[in-house]
């Protein structure tokens, strides 16, 4: 089923002077369904341990963290006019439906003999600490969250060589979400902007940023502490884990090295996550 809504252009002038010119594409919810089949193999990114433990990390934050942004702008659904209101909608919706193919991604890689109680354990324990903060709080680390999947989505759409090599199915499903994440990316940053209207510039910022901060810390601590703790399942330790999940991050491709310009973009005036007009990669993804 295609649902679809159109995305406005915020209109907080003091904010947004800077932002995206004519950035209007629509958010549109593709109840896709993929494999529910074993992985192809336990190394489903072209054989490498590395590639492979890197996004069944990320995956395995998928399910928890999605449920966590959508109570997160959910509180504010009532307050807001629309267009927004119809994007909080569609974000929601794309939203259960990644969790759950994630879900199902995820239960494959526990199929296929990796231990991932453990690390669940520590996304829950994370998130349910994070539950007890102000509702402006949680929309805050949602937005700067949003902004990493925003990223990488990029950068996954952008260099599909990247994905090139993995499990043709499994590829697919990574694509589709990150079009989805596309194209809801500011939808998180606009309810923020509404919620936080009549606040100083100033004090805006600082939370702003000091979450990004924050999110960026724990979100990469713990990526990274998952893919090590699956390599060592996988018989991969000490150095030589941490050096290829490293080179994969600021080598070759470079996951973490080609997103830097994007995250310092976040803490400059004018930002907005649509003054990367990045529609085109959604029109060519098919
Ligand atoms: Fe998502
Ligand atoms: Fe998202």
């Amino acid at each position: 089923m295609l649902r679809s809504t159109k995305i406005g252009v915020p209109t907080d002038a003091a904010d947004l002077a800077a932002t995206a010119k004519a950035a209007d594409p629509t958010i549109i919810v593709r109840d896709r369904r993929f494999s529910r089949q074993q992985l192809s193999a336990r190394w489903w990114v072209g054989g490498d341990p590395f590639a492979t433990a890197v996004f069944n990390s990320l995956s395995l934050s998928f399910p928890r963290g999605e449920a966590y942004f959508i109570e997160s702008v959910r509180v504010f659904r009532d307050d807001v006019d629309e267009p927004l209101a119809s994007e909080i909608r569609a974000f929601i919706a794309q939203e259960v439906n990644h969790s759950r193919e994630h879900l199902a991604f995820n239960r494959a890689v526990a199929d296929a003999g990796y231990d991932t109680k453990g690390l669940d354990a520590v996304i829950a324990a994370v998130l349910g600490e994070a539950r007890n903060r102000p509702p402006i709080v949680s929309l805050a680390a949602t937005m700067a969250l949003e902004h990493f999947t925003a990223m990488f989505a990029h950068l996954l759409l952008v260099d599909r060589s990247i994905l090139a090599n993995a499990d043709p199915a499994l590829a697919d499903m990574w694509r589709w979400h990150a079009i989805e994440e596309i194209e809801h990316k500011a939808v998180a940053y606009d309810t923020w902007l509404h919620a936080t209207k009549d606040w100083p510039r100033l004090r805006r910022w600082k939370v702003k940023a000091l979450l990004m901060l924050v999110c960026t810390r724990n979100f990469m601590m713990l990526r990274y502490q998952g893919a090590i703790e699956l390599l060592r399942q996988d018989g991969i330790t000490g150095w030589r884990a941490h050096w290829g999940v490293l080179r994969y991050a600021f080598g070759k491709p470079g996951m973490v090295r080609r997103i830097a310009s994007e995250w310092i973009a976040y803490f400059l005036p004018g930002f907005h996550p649509w003054n990367r007009d990045d529609r085109a990669l959604i029109e060519n993804a098919g």
